[in-house]
């Protein structure tokens, strides 16, 4: 077998300690660093977030590239040729930080913080009426590694929990809901939507006006997944008009959002800058050691997607 020649790309302090951990665990591969290419016709694995069309283009022998995360939309596929397999990052610091953000930004809006924040701000001391978890229904459109791990935080919270995917699925402590004719009773029984579907042509825009509308009114939203999902416009007229109480955004397109932009300022839009579930180099190089070693071996690697479908 010949020794796997794998190049990294992006954060170079992360490449420098994922270059160690490859000497210890896989002494024979040859862990380089962009921009040590050496030879680049030698490179069969490539390690990203995003693509350089001119780095791309001096890979010849190209075979797989493992994105940083664990979506794969900031990748542009057209550049790569069919046969290169593409892997999304499935590994525990994502998951875990990316269940707790949803369970925080569910309980969040649950207890009113961002109307209490905007009072505090205004001086204004009023309570708000309380409802139980188990009065509130999470309905999370996603049902993936982290559509699954978030709900297995909301249920045991006493969340009523839904979700929603594409194929039928069962996922413990959720009732589910699949396809074009689950939405409309998935949605309809939502109380806070969290968004954590891929971003693919069958994704882009889906929060949008007819989808808040087909929500209770006085819903909110949680996006999680990625700024292209949500039409902006059609969020800020659904908040202004009560259609949706509140939205509590991790994601925005263009990241960062430019300067004077309404959702900084909406007293009913929380914002974080797309911090919601975060790749730990820590973990996350051994799921990729992991991966190499299954490519390696002839085996599939966790987390490859179908590139015809988008995840
Ligand atoms: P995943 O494991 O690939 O799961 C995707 C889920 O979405 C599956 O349940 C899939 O259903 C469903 N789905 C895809 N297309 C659909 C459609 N057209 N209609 C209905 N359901 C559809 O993905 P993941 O690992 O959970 O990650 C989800 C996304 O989170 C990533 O793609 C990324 O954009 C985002 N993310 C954000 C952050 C952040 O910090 N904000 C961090 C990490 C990831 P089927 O299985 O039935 O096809
Ligand atoms: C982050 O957004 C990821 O896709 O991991």
């Amino acid at each position: 077998m010949t020794a796997p020649v794998i190049l990294h790309t992006g954060d170079p302090e992360r490449g420098t300690m994922w270059q160690a951990v490859f000497a210890q665990g896989m002494p024979e591969a040859d862990f380089r660093c962009w921009p040590d290419l050496g030879d680049p016709s030698e490179i069969r694995h490539l390690v990203a977030w995003t693509l350089d069309p001119e780095l791309i283009a001096r890979l010849p022998n190209l075979e797989v590239v493992f994105s940083i995360g664990a979506g794969v939309d900031q990748l542009d596929l057209s550049l790569l040729p069919p046969q290169v397999r593409v892997v999304r990052m499935i590994e525990t610091g994502i998951t875990n930080t990316m269940a707790e953000f949803v369970a925080t930004a569910a309980l969040m809006l649950h207890r009113d913080m961002p109307a209490y924040m905007a009072q505090q701000r205004d001086g204004n001391w009023q309570a708000h009426d309380v409802l139980l978890c188990s009065e509130r229904t999470v309905g999370v459109m996603g049902l993936g590694e982290l559509g699954r791990a978030s709900i297995a935080r909301l249920a045991p919270l006493g969340f009523d929990v839904l979700g929603w995917s594409r194929s039928e699925t069962q996922v413990a402590g959720a009732t589910c809901y699949a396809g074009a004719d689950g939405l409309e009773t998935f949605l309809s029984r939502t109380d806070i939507l969290v968004c954590l579907l891929p971003l693919t042509d069958a994704t882009r825009g889906i929060l949008c006006r007819d989808l808040f509308a087909r929500l209770p009114r006085g819903a909110s939203l949680i996006n999680v997944a990625r700024g292209g999902h949500l039409v902006q416009d059609d969020l800020i007229l659904a908040l202004d008009d009560g259609q949706l109480r509140y939205a509590l955004l991790d994601v925005a397109s263009p990241e960062p959002l430019p300067a004077g932009h309404p959702f900084y300022s909406h007293p009913a839009i929380v914002l974080t800058p797309h911090v919601a579930g975060v790749t730990r180099r820590e973990t996350a190089v051994h799921s990729l050691l992991a991966n190499v070693r299954r490519v390696l071996a002839g085996e599939a690697p966790d987390g490859e997607i179908d590139r015809g479908r988008g995840y």
